[in-house]
């Protein structure tokens, strides 16, 4: 773990959506799916970012805001700091009896692709509950289909996919057979209404959690969720 930042060079910038780009750079981060860095631009802001993908390190980012919009002005050949991997990540079991269910809202998807990949990698079968308001504002469809998921894309508006929130496809999926292990990352009202359905099916459930965070190390409390649990250290996975 790198725990002052290290400089990493963009080595490729994809577009994921009229928002969202991912940032591809030139390292190896020794991580699991899950796990996240703290993005450091000098003179602008630290903030932390789900790793998409470990080797090489892959950024998916939202342009939401100052510190996000900040990183969209960066070009291939520019550098980025990263500390981390950081936090708790996603932990599959060692064999699997079922389908992987992944759920994801917004840049929840990000954390996911990383999951699917090592899943994939070890056989398991996944799939990906993608979730956006429009068809435009999905992410990773594809990214994760040529990993080998079946991927279910959930549409406020029925654009693409099917019409409704994710966990109304993961209703759907509780009801085909009951998956393995669900693993969601999102927003917050998302994560709580995951967790209900699992634990109403009985089905073992990991969520990722968002909260402000400062240090990313356990240090400055800001990421505390009111019951001691820091997202940075004890999280984000809640498994
Ligand atoms: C563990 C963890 C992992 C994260 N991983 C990612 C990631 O992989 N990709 C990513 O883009 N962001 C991720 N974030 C969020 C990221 O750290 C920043 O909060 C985000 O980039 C916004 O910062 P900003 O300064 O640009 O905007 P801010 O001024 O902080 O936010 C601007 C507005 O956008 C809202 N907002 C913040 N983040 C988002 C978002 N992603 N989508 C929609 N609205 C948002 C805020 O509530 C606010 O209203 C993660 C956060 C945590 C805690
Ligand atoms: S961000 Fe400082 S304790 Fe979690």
């Amino acid at each position: 773990m790198n725990t002052l930042p290290q400089p990493f060079t963009i080595t490729k910038i994809v577009d994921e959506n009229a928002v969202t780009r991912t940032f591809i750079l030139d390292g190896a981060l020794a991580a699991e799916p899950g796990q996240f860095v703290m993005a450091w631009l000098p003179g602008v802001d630290e903030k932390p970012f789900s790793l998409a993908a470990a080797n090489p390190v892959s950024l998916t980012i939202a342009a939401v805001g100052p510190f996000s919009r900040a990183i969209h002005t960066l070009r291939t050949g520019d550098a980025l700091w990263l500390r981390g991997p950081l936090g708790r990540g996603f932990r599959l079991p060692e064999k699997m009896t079922g389908e992987l269910v992944l759920v994801g809202g917004g840049y929840g998807v990000a954390p996911l692709r990383f999951l699917a990949e090592t899943a994939r990698a070890r056989g398991f079968p996944v799939r990906a509950i993608v979730g956006a308001r429009t068809s435009a504002d999905l992410l990773a469809l594809d990214a994760l289909a040529a990993l080998g998921a079946t991927v279910i894309p959930a549409t406020e508006d029925g654009s693409v996919g099917r019409r409704g929130l994710v966990t109304h496809a993961l209703a759907d999926a509780l009801a085909d057979g009951l998956p393995a292990l669900v693993c969601a990352c999102g927003p917050t009202g998302m994560l709580a209404a995951v967790g209900k359905l699992c634990d109403a099916a009985g089905v073992p459930v990991q969520l990722s959690w968002e909260a402000h965070m400062r240090c990313g190390i356990g240090l400055c409390g800001s990421c505390e969720r009111g019951d001691g649990w820091l997202t940075c250290l004890d999280g984000p996975v809640e498994r």
